[in-house]
């Protein structure tokens, strides 16, 4: 299974991948957290490959992870997953049974900006519709993420108020699909969910 987007073909992961993934997510990450200016962080840098690398694995053998890359020729330039909502998810609301969370959004640095992780986003909608959805969750905690969903997707549903600190919010989507057109769910950024939520003062 496959699709062409202009150059770059979009598959299931398989294991033979599962190198370039590692070091994938690994380039990735040490990008991100420059920009976020959290390059001295190496806790967080460990914590989040290992979280990358572990699901990439379980998706191997568990059915309700779904991962995914982009390919130029037979290197991967990015990747995207499907998956049951996580606890980030959880926090700001109450998933619905069944339904699933997309994440695992990486593009490598030399192929950002040239519309993979769009493709990418197309191609997991067209998934999700296949497999029966309508609608899916998708979070974000760095800020340069957040601003590309903003830029995409518009304001966010759920707004966990400073999770990760002062001014430090986490942001999450509801995503509905059909008609060939996504709609947000239509709160307009304007709820903000941080009182009694696991994890938020
Ligand atoms: C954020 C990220 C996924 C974007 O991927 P990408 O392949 O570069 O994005 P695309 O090229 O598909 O972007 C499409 C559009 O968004 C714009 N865009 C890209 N990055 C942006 C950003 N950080 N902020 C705002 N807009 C952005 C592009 O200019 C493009 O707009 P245009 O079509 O009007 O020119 C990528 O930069 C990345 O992997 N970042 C590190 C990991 C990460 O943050 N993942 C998300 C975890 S929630």
């Amino acid at each position: 299974m496959g699709i062409k987007v202009m150059k770059i073909e979009i598959r299931e992961l398989k294991s033979s991948h599962l190198e370039e993934t590692d070091k994938l997510f690994e380039k990735c990450l040490r990008d991100l957290l420059k920009r976020e200016g959290l390059s001295h962080d190496q806790q967080l840098f460990d914590e989040e490959v290992r979280r990358l690398e572990r699901m990439v694995r379980e998706s191997l053998t568990d059915d309700r992870i779904r991962f995914y890359a982009a390919f130029t020729g037979d290197s991967v330039v990015g990747t995207i997953a499907l998956f049951e909502p996580g606890d980030l998810v959880r926090c700001g609301l109450t998933p619905e049974p069944g339904c699933l969370e997309v994440g695992g959004v990486y593009i490598h640095p030399d192929h950002q900006r040239q519309g993979v992780a769009q493709s990418l986003l197309a191609f997991a909608e067209d998934e999700l519709l296949r497999l029966g959805h309508d609608f899916y969750y998708l979070d974000a905690g760095f800020k340069s993420s957040q601003q590309y969903w903003v830029s995409r997707f518009g304001n966010a549903d759920v707004l966990l108020r400073d999770y990760w600190g002062q001014g430090a919010h986490h942001m999450i989507w509801k995503r509905w699909l059909g008609g060939g057109e996504v709609r947000s769910f239509g709160c307009d950024g304007k709820v903000s969910v941080n009182e009694g939520i696991r994890g938020v003062e």
